[in-house]
């Protein structure tokens, strides 16, 4: 039998045709027709104002906070439980973190912990949407009701093609960060996107981006000369990784399809035995329509998790944990801007358990899987 690893990133189809043409045009560095093309997908998918590619979602986060102009003296609240990324690139600006709880069911930001934590330095708010499922949007819009004053980023690494009601995530924040990296839905190797939903933000977005000049506005034929006109760096994404993620965006609705039918095929084949040994399934308010990201389950507890990856690695499948929590993490502590108190994200980061999930995963695979998982559970209870 052979092993199933966690994640296999696939070639859909016209990848290397795509990324072929990018390097045959000439136009190999950002803003070329790849990416013009890649872009338009993700306006029309989320109603964004304007997409800007980038690197990686790191860098979409940073540009974020240029773009804001936080530093020394700003606060930014982000969710205990996340990638460093969603921190880092605030912290690395000189503005201080206050690491907010999560919820316990959807593992998004906790609305009543984020009003607690509310202060005068507070300027941004970051949320997460946990495996795709997006995150309690009402109630941290209603924390936020008086506070115009702060901005919402929405890191949507995991939530492209999802929805909170009838509303597209990445169109949830004032700034709204994908990510295409190759542990995503759709990838390129690396990269990312900033989405702007505020037109005001478009002009000056489009200076930072392009190394702090008014290049793009060159291009647009807006003005006769381009020159350095404020902070920046050169955020974009190559024409020929544009090539490679267009390719895999206008597969969207095949892939969308089978990773639901994944999700879907886990959730059943674990309904009783998640029941009988008290593992947690992920949570899908009615409200929401996730990404099908990820699959994860929370183990009973912390101590069987060593155990229970041992033996599924025996049995050749590769599962992991995520996310170690930020506010108990040497960088976390350093950047924090006072100690915070974070228990639903401790608790779940030692239970969490994600099982191999991707595009080509097969029915027979998830069957494997859902064996070892409940053997392995058993065996170390
Ligand atoms: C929630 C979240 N934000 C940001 C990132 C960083 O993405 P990238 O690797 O594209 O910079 C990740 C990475 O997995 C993530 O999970």
């Amino acid at each position: 039998m052979s092993d199933i690893p966690f994640n296999v990133p696939e070639l859909t189809g016209r990848e290397l045709d795509y990324m072929g043409q990018a390097l045959r045009s000439g136009h190999t560095s950002s803003g070329g027709p790849f990416s013009q093309r890649a872009g338009a997908i993700l306006k029309e998918v989320t109603g964004a104002q304007e997409v800007l590619l980038t690197t990686s979602c790191t860098d979409a986060l940073e540009l974020s906070c240029l773009l804001l102009g936080l530093g020394p003296g700003d606060t930014v609240v982000v969710p205990s439980f996340t990638f460093t990324s969603s921190a880092l690139a605030f912290a690395r600006q000189g503005a201080r973190i206050l690491f907010c709880d999560i919820e316990p069911e959807t593992l998004g930001l906790d609305p009543r912990h984020l009003a607690e934590l509310l202060d005068d330095t507070v300027r941004a708010v970051v949320v997460v949407h946990y495996a795709g499922v997006a995150c309690d949007v009402e109630g941290i819009r209603a924390a936020l009701a008086d506070r115009p004053d702060v901005a919402i980023v929405e890191d949507a690494a995991h939530g492209l093609y999802g929805h909170w009601r009838a509303e597209p995530l990445g169109s949830l924040g004032r700034l709204s960060t994908l990510s295409f990296h190759e542990t995503k839905n759709f990838v390129c190797g690396e990269g990312g996107a900033l989405l702007l939903n505020d037109p005001r933000d478009v002009d000056r977005a489009r200076v930072l981006y392009d190394k702090g000049t008014d290049r793009q506005a060159f291009f647009l034929g807006q003005v006769d000369k381009y020159s350095w006109r404020d902070t920046g760096s050169s955020f974009g994404l190559s024409d020929v990784l544009a090539a490679y993620l267009l390719a895999q965006l206008e597969q969207a609705e095949s892939i969308q399809a089978r990773r639901r039918a994944l999700f879907e095929r886990y959730h059943e084949a674990l309904a009783d035995p998640a029941a009988e040994l008290g593992l947690r399934l992920p949570v899908v308010p009615e409200d929401r329509d996730p990404a099908w990201h990820l699959f994860h389950v929370l183990l009973p507890d912390a101590d069987l998790r060593p155990a229970v990856m041992r033996s599924m690695r025996e049995q050749g499948i590769a599962t992991t944990f995520h996310y170690v929590p930020l506010h108990s993490s040497e960088g976390g502590r350093r950047f924090a801007a006072r100690p915070t108190e974070c228990p639903v994200s401790t608790d779940v980061s030692t239970r969490l358990l994600r099982l191999p999930f991707f595009n080509t995963l097969g029915e027979d695979d998830v069957a494997r899987v859902v064996e070892a998982l409940v053997g392995a559970v058993k065996a170390a209870s």
